[in-house]
């Protein structure tokens, strides 16, 4: 095989009259008689090769076996397009390789689709021949910026003096709220190690442990129903830092995704971060993770609905419920269908109704509720409704009403084109509850991980008030993704056993499943705090995809299978006798 000189995206007019090798995969032919073309790929493009009856006959003949996506060397001379045939989309548009040697390093099948952007072919094909997949120019790219947004998040950690340590994969159990993956261990039988489903735990002893600034690209897994920004197996920047504060660690990490998405991306983000309270976010959008390229907040109608005559309203807030509105600006002209379509959306949320009004051109309600509600009181309740407006209200919990509304407002911002798709809105969300109230288990459990500490100013609330207790955390949302979470720490065994208490595990229990990390507290722990980033969130979002299944190499599909590899899959009986488990299939 001859050596190759240069890539297929390489060569331009400044390399027109040299001789050249090139080397890659054939994209498609063009047969037009007594001049041949291959688009030749690599990872880096295409060049256009030219086969010349008139200037070789015997490799014109050659070319005509040459199929697509089977693999060869051309040696070559440079040389300039003819006006015409320029290309200006393509780098390497201005030039062409005519061809004096042709060698087939070798030959493929045809491939079950084509191998190009936009080729016509489902997810299952993409994964089942997933190195035909990623030959296509965006999977490349995709890949290739991943690896650039673990370059400059390494060379920016780097700098400020991080040191990327490796935690255990074969581990116990870490809390982070989804099911764990088991690995039965054979020299223990009847034992079994968990796959962590972060560093958590590692990352505070390594600060106890004096590390001071600890990083890792992090593989984590969790058992945990599969979506289009979730992943059983995926990716974390995960750092943790030694005597800091909230204030510390936000800022840090601010410039760290700011460098990455300069350096990686291009991009600019707006700084300094907007931030929001958990309960600002929620409250007026709805979620804590607000999409803020576009606005259309939630507004409290409550006082308005209590004096309503329209039952749904008033029973909702006598029984201190609430009741929030959404207005759709210019709304007034979206059909009646369309909004009962919204209403069992609503309901398929969680909601037992979506009541709406329209406000006609004079400034009276158009609604099947029109009768029970007060024009002049509505508008003095809401004066940001106006004329023309669609108004939609949601009355129950604030946790049903924000869910439900915060839902319908996405659902609008798609569907309306309200959403400016090439902004870039991060923000940071603070101030998180410490504790949530589950009621099917009749118990508090953790908002983010049970090692969050509480505020000082709420430390009293602890035995008293629990759920209005805040944590010292913060998650980093971007355009309605919530790309990192942290928090600082308990960094005495004291108050986290407290903590541990409030969520009903017990003394035992905590001994059990994390004692290692209670004891170390104990040998001069010093204060820390650290955050973890999705790493396959931040691709996605830089890179355009619309699932993280297209930036992660060998991603599983929402079945938490790989076609390529057809894992996870059945094993032998002696393998199974080896670690002592007997299966017990019933369905
Ligand atoms: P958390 O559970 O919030 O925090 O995870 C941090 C970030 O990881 C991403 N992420 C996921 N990405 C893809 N697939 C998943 N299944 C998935 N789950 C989470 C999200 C999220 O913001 N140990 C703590 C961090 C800390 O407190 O320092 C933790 O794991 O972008
Ligand atoms: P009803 O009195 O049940 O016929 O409801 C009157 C209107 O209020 C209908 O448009 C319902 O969709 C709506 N509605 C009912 N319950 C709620 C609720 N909890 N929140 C908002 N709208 C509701």
């Amino acid at each position: 095989m001859k050596v190759r000189t240069h890539r297929c995206g390489e060569l331009n007019k400044s390399h027109v009259g040299s001789s050249v090798v090139l080397n890659g995969w054939v994209q498609r032919r063009r047969d037009h008689g007594m001049v041949m073309f291959i688009d030749l790929r690599d990872r880096t493009g295409i060049t256009q090769v030219v086969f010349n009856a008139e200037r070789n006959a015997a490799v014109h003949q050659a070319a005509h076996a040459l199929r697509s996506e089977c693999v060869v060397a051309v040696t070559g001379r440079v040389m300039a397009r003819p006006e015409e045939s320029r290309n200006p989309n393509l780098p390497t548009g201005e030039i062409e390789v005519f061809v004096d040697a042709v060698e087939v390093l070798n030959e493929a099948k045809t491939p079950p689709f084509l191998v190009e952007d936009d080729a016509e072919v489902t997810e299952a094909i993409r994964l089942k021949y997933r190195y035909l997949d990623l030959r296509r120019p965006r999977m490349q790219k995709l890949l290739s910026l991943r690896h650039g947004i673990m370059q400059a998040a390494r060379g920016f950690l780097n700098a400020e003096q991080f040191l990327e340590v490796e935690t255990p994969i074969l581990t116990k159990s870490t809390p982070e709220g989804a099911r764990d993956y088991l690995v039965p261990s054979r020299v223990n039988p009847g034992q079994f190690f968990a796959l962590p489903q972060s560093p958590q735990l590692f990352k505070q002893v390594l600060m106890v442990s004096g590390v001071d600034r600890y990083y890792q690209i992090a593989r984590c897994f969790r058992d945990e129903d599969l979506r289009n920004d979730r992943q059983p197996e995926f990716t974390q920047i995960d750092l943790e830092m030694s005597f800091v504060d909230r204030e510390q660690v936000m800022n840090l990490m601010e410039r760290m995704i700011v460098t990455i998405f300069r350096d990686a991306g291009g991009v600019q983000l707006p700084t300094p971060f907007p931030r929001m309270t958990y309960a600002e976010a929620t409250g007026r959008y709805g979620s804590d993770r607000p999409d803020l390229r576009f606005d259309m907040p939630l507004y409290d109608v409550t006082g308005f609905a209590a004096a309503s005559e329209l039952k749904v309203f008033r029973e909702a807030a006598t029984k201190g419920q609430i009741v929030k509105a959404l207005i759709v600006k210019g709304g007034g002209t979206i059909a009646r269908s369309r909004i009962d379509a919204l209403g069992d959306a609503a309901r398929s949320f969680g909601a037992k109704g979506l009541a709406w009004l329209k406000i006609t051109a004079d400034g009276q309600l158009d609604s099947v509720i029109a009768k029970f509600l007060d024009a002049k009181a509505f508008g003095s309740a809401l004066p940001e409704a106006k004329p023309g407006d669609l108004v939609l209200f949601g009355a129950d919990t604030p946790a049903v009403v924000h869910d439900v509304l915060g839902r319908i407002r996405l659902l609008l911002g798609e569907e309306l084109n309200l959403i400016d798709k090439n902004a870039w809105k991060p923000l940071w969300v603070t101030d998180f509850p410490l504790l949530d109230y589950s009621p099917e288990e009749k118990r508090y459990i953790f908002m983010h991980n049970p090692f969050a500490a509480p505020a000082d100013e709420d430390l009293a609330l602890l035995d008293s008030e629990p759920l209005k207790v805040r944590a010292k955390a913060y998650d980093m949302v971007l355009n309605g993704n919530e790309i990192g979470g942290g928090s600082i720490r308990n960094h005495r065994s004291d108050v986290q056993l407290r903590i541990l208490d409030l969520l009903g595990i017990s003394k035992e229990q905590a001994q059990a499943k994390f004692g290692f990390l209670l004891e170390a507290l104990d040998y001069g722990a010093p204060p820390h705090g650290g955050i973890a980033f999705g790493l396959d969130r931040l691709i996605m979002l830089l890179g355009g995809a619309d699932s993280i299944r297209d930036v992660i190499a060998f991603p599983k599909t929402q079945r938490a299978q790989c076609p390529l590899t057809e894992a996870p899959s059945a094993v032998g009986a002696e393998q199974l006798k080896e670690l002592r488990i007997k299966l017990d299939l019933v369905e």
